[in-house]
This record gives C-alpha cells, sequence and structure tokens, in this order.
C-alpha cells in the first residue's frame, strides 16, 4: 500500500466523519497523512489522535476549501511531501433548501469549494502521480449526482460534476499508473449530517459507518471509476438508470430513493 499509495496521503476535509475515518484507514496502513479542514481544535484533536494510535506523521494544514488561492496554499504547504493518495472528501451542504431560499453567495462558496477546489486538487496533486506512475486520486461525491432534485440544486449539481470529473479522469490516466475513484455515498453518519439532521428535527435513519466507508474505497482504489458505496453492485450504473429522467427528477424530489442518496 505504501509502495503504490505511499508515503504521504491528503485528506482534504479530513478531521471528522469520513475524512478522519480515510486518514485512520490510510495511517493503519503505514501511510502518513496531510490533514485539511477549518476549525483548528478539531483539526489537531485528530491529529493527534492518529499519530498516537498508529505512530504515523501527520501534518495538519488549516484552510478553507472554498476560498480562493487555497489549493496553491495546500500545494506549497506540501511541496516538500511525495503525495501517493489524495481525498477531496469536504463537500457537503448544511442546508438543503429551495435554490431561491439561500443566498447567492453560499452558492457560490459551494461551487468554489466542491467544483473549483476539486479540479485544482485534482490538476496539482495528479499531475505528479501519473509522472510517476503511481498513487491514486479519490473524489467523494454523492447519490444526489444521479439526477436533479427539488433543495438539492446547486449541491447536486456540484456532485454530478465531482462524479464526472472522477470518471473523466480515470479514463485518462488509467494506462499510466495513476487511478481515479469517484466514491458514491449515500447517507453516512457524520457529525455534518447529523447537523443537518438536528436542525431539521428529522430522525436519524439508517446511517453507513464512516469506516465501512473508508475502508470499502481503500480496499478498492483500483477498481474506478466509480465505487457506489451499499450498492449490491457497487460498480454497477445509476439507481434511476431504469427511468426516464422526469421519473427520476420528481423521484429525487420526493426524497424517495435509491440507497446512494442523501
Ligand atoms: N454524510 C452523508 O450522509 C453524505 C451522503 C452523501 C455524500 N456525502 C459526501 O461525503 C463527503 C463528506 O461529508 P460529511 O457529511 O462528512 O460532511 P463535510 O462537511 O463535507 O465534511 C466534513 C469534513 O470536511 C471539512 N470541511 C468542510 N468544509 C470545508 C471547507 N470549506 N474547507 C476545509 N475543510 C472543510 C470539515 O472540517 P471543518 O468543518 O472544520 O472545516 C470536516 O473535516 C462530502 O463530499 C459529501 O458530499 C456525505
Amino acid at each position: 500500500m505504501t509502495g503504490k499509495y505511499g508515503p504521504w496521503g491528503v485528506v482534504a476535509g479530513g478531521s471528522d466523519g469520513v475524512g478522519a475515518a480515510f486518514a485512520r484507514g490510510m495511517a493503519a496502513r503505514g501511510i502518513n497523512v496531510v490533514l485539511v479542514a477549518r476549525r483548528v481544535p478539531v483539526l489537531e484533536a485528530s491529529a493527534d489522535e492518529i499519530r498516537a494510535r498508529y505512530g504515523v506523521d501527520v501534518r495538519t494544514v488549516p484552510l478553507d476549501l472554498s476560498a480562493p488561492g487555497a489549493l496553491a496554499e495546500l500545494a506549497d504547504a506540501t511541496s516538500d511531501l511525495e503525495v501517493g493518495l489524495f481525498v477531496y472528501n469536504a463537500g457537503g451542504d448544511d442546508r438543503s433548501v429551495a435554490f431561491l431560499d439561500k443566498d447567492l453567495a453560499d452558492h457560490l462558496e459551494l461551487v468554489r469549494r466542491n467544483c473549483a477546489g476539486v479540479l485544482e486538487a485534482a490538476y496539482r496533486f495528479g499531475a505528479p502521480m501519473v509522472a510517476r506512475g503511481r498513487g491514486a486520486v479519490v473524489l467523494v461525491t454523492s447519490g444526489a449526482a444521479w439526477a436533479g432534485g427539488a433543495t438539492l440544486a446547486t449541491y447536486g449539481a456540484t456532485k454530478a460534476f465531482d462524479l464526472v470529473l472522477a470518471e473523466s479522469l480515470w479514463a485518462e490516466w488509467r494506462d499510466s499508473g495513476g487511478d481515479v475513484l469517484g466514491l458514491v455515498l449515500g447517507r453516512t453518519d457524520t457529525p455534518s449530517l447529523r447537523r443537518v439532521l438536528d436542525a431539521k428535527g428529522e430522525p436519524y435513519g439508517a446511517l453507513a459507518d464512516p469506516a465501512d466507508v473508508a475502508e470499502a474505497a481503500l480496499e478498492h482504489l483500483a477498481d474506478g471509476p466509480t465505487w457506489i458505496y451499499g450498492s449490491d453492485n457497487p460498480t454497477g450504473g445509476s439507481p434511476f438508470g431504469g427511468l426516464n429522467r422526469r421519473d427520476a427528477v420528481l423521484a429525487m424530489s420526493r426524497g424517495y430513493s435509491a440507497s446512494s442518496r442523501d
């Protein structure tokens, strides 16, 4: 694992939930990790836990991934490291409301973090992997990417961007030794999701365990382009594939789904 995907991994959005689970899974495999997030106390606590538990090196980079220049700053902060695995995890929407009920600035912030940031990370960190002929980029996306839906407009659109970007890069890099995986998640038990559900007063229902999600992805880095966590056929197609687009959009809007919609 360290030979193909080490000696360093980066998790953008790595201080809690799925991102922290990725970091632990990487550290358990002997990969040193760089953790990126905004809240410094949570970031440092996660880093301390991983150092103490796995004995790997951990570097923290406090950054807002939606800020202009954030990915250039991250590239600078890691320029002395050989990064063999990059996981872009940060991407949740903390307020799922009708399009016009959200500030334009919030929509644009989501696009910067989930599209521009992801693209720039793939470009900056993927290039050395392709040149070396080894490494992996994981883009975490969502069942919201399968079709449009009310209250999911910008979030779903950014997640579709991530899915198509991952699939395209997989197709371009597959002969170079660089792996790309678009990881499609359904409802997963993260602090972010709990905050969203608590704010709406909604029950949690059945949630995937972040540790299981990260393990599945780390075991299937080379099985791209797409891994649909929790599906009976994780390398298969969209659960909406049999529907016409109109019915898929109406189904998504009703909140009906598909194990992999969040
Ligand atoms: N949880 C689910 O049910 C679910 C379902 C489908 C898909 N997904 C996908 O899974 C991924 C992880 O979701 P999640 O629920 O764990 O929530 P998340 O908020 O996307 O990720 C949490 C992690 O990202 C960091 N983060 C968030 N925004 C950031 C920013 N602007 N800059 C830097 N770091 C940032 C958080 O730390 P700070 O807050 O301290 O920055 C934390 O470490 C996302 O891509 C999401 O779309 C999740």
